[in-house]
């Protein structure tokens, strides 16, 4: 799908469909002009109430052929209820909700080219700029435009929309739009190569195939460099633990590094890391058969990393940004790490391996000695690292950890910004000493109490020495049931943090 930006008037624009809006059952400016087009239908729906007047409730009013308009269809979105406390305003989530509805409700028509007009709404929560609005479509449209087809043949995207345009009636907002639309539609095209990264089987998206991923991203921009180390030079560089996850697997470990200098040479980098293991069978300490298929998504964390990058390279954003994603598959064999077994770190930390399942946190603390080297202004890991965490906060926050509280609230501040929430869980020093370990400088799991506190408090041990947070997106990054994949989360929360960053 096509997105553009164009100044018209309600009537005059060539499209096959006008997408318009009514707020608290009453037409916005460009709903009025057609609806006068229109001898009143518009009108006449309100009165019937044939709309409800709930966000993202719709109509289709389906016209006569007229030579003074193109379209002959109309696409009424309901905003809503305007807030009790100013009338003519609505949040940004409910605005959100309404514009995904109108958006699917186009994808499953058979309207090829429709023009949605953006007239001056009031969002409560955030400015009203059209930059904001338009970026706000351009994000929405992106998302109703994907589906996951790879190994799915039979289910290719049968939508016939080829082009949505962005209607402003003033002349001095195009650029502004623009500007919107441009952010809005790198978001989009982020999540969605997140989503998609997530999405993909095991078999198909292994190390090796997010270590090709990240230099085909590379080739497109000269702002990009990726590096990929093999186990051979993960092990030279003694990351121990990271090396006892890959070890156990056919499929090497790859350590990615994706470097994207778009700011000023001398400005230090903000740092992200990802969890990238692209199965999870939990290693000799097994996990249980229901629902396994769901740890394909365990890799996640690089895939928002990606989906982050891909992003920044779209906007060649001014911004020094070091992606690295920790690489393996875990799983069981005559290689792999057993309960019990002592591994040292690349921090030269000695860590007991009492559960082979709780790898996330092997490869992670290595990738974050790893990038010490960065001397970095701030480091951000993104993980499906613990059921525990999604124990606690469930599927709609994602669980936010830091060493430093300036950070943690910048994180948290795009996150509610984004509609992509995190919520700060504690660093205590006294959950550290449930990682105390007879045999070895600390063990790599904490107990049955507190695992997603105790999983943050191991990996703090290797982020001594630079501002540092840690997203659990255990609970955020996927979804299960009929609609089971990808959530494309917190691609929106990260890019927001690093561009203002
Ligand atoms: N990838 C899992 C965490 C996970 C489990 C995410 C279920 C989403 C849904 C992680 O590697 C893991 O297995 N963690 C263990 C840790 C435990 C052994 C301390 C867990 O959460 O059970
Ligand atoms: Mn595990
Ligand atoms: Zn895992």
């Amino acid at each position: 799908m096509d997105l553009i930006v164009k100044r018209a008037n309600a009537n005059s624009l060539k499209t096959q469909c006008a997408v318009v809006f009514a707020l608290d059952n009453t037409l916005q400016s460009s709903a009025q002009l057609i609806d006068k087009e229109a001898n009143g239908t518009l009108s006449h729906i309100l009165e019937s109430k044939a709309l409800k007047n709930k966000a993202g409730s719709h109509c289709w009013v389906h016209l006569a052929p007229n030579k003074k308009r193109a379209y002959e269809h109309v696409l009424l979105v309901s905003l809503g209820q305007a807030e009790k406390k100013s009338k003519s305003s609505i949040s940004s989530k409910d605005y959100i909700s309404s514009i995904q509805s109108g958006l699917k409700a186009l994808k499953g028509s058979h309207i090829k080219n429709a023009a949605v007009y953006l007239d001056q709404v009031n969002l409560s929560d955030t400015d009203n700029s059209p930059s904001t609005i338009a970026q706000l479509f351009a994000t929405e449209a992106k998302r109703v435009d994907y589906k996951y087809a790879t190994t799915k043949a039979s289910d290719k995207d049968s939508s016939k929309l080829e082009k949505l345009t962005l209607v402003v009636d003033d002349a001095k907002q195009v650029n502004d739009a623009k500007k919107g639309l441009k952010l809005g539609q790198a978001l989009g095209n982020g999540i969605n190569t997140t989503r998609e990264l997530g999405n993909l089987p095991g078999n198909i998206c292994t190390p090796e195939y997010l270590a090709n991923q990240a230099k085909k991203l590379a080739t497109s921009s000269t702002k990009l460099t990726t590096k990929v180390l093999t186990e051979k030079q993960i092990e030279k560089l003694g990351m121990g633990a990271f090396l006892s996850v890959a070890k156990g697997s056919a499929q090497d470990g790859k350590l990615i590094i994706m470097e994207y200098r778009g700011g000023a040479k001398t400005a230090k980098p903000n740092v992200i890391v990802g969890k990238g293991i692209t199965f999870d069978t939990g290693g000799i300490s097994l996990k249980p058969g229901p629902a396994m298929d769901e740890m394909k998504f365990d890799m996640c964390g690089a895939a928002s990393v990606m989906g982050v990058m891909t992003a920044l390279v779209e906007l060649q954003a001014s911004v020094n940004v070091v992606a690295i994603i920790a690489a393996a598959e875990n799983m069981p064999s005559g290689r792999a790490s057993k309960p019990g077994d002592v591994v040292t770190s690349m921090s030269g930390q000695t860590i007991e391996i009492l559960n082979t399942d709780a790898e996330g946190r092997l490869v992670l603390c290595d990738a974050l000695t790893y990038a010490e080297r960065y001397k970095p202004k701030s480091v951000v890991d993104i993980a499906t690292l613990t059921g525990a965490c999604v124990v606690a906060l469930g599927n709609h926050a994602t669980g936010l950890f830091s060493n430093d509280q300036a950070l943690a609230d910048k994180l948290l501040a795009s996150g509610e910004k984004m509609h992509d929430r995190a919520w700060q869980m504690p660093l205590w020093d006294e959950y550290q000493k449930q990682l105390d370990s007879n045999f070895a400088d600390m063990a790599n799991i904490g107990g049955p109490q507190a695992g997603s506190v105790t999983a943050a408090c191991f990996l703090s041990r290797f982020t001594k020495k630079y501002p540092w947070a840690h997203l659990d997106i255990a609970g955020t990054a996927w979804v299960q049931g009929g609609a089971k994949g990808a959530t494309g989360r917190p691609v929106a929360l990260l890019l927001d943090y690093l561009l203002n960053a």
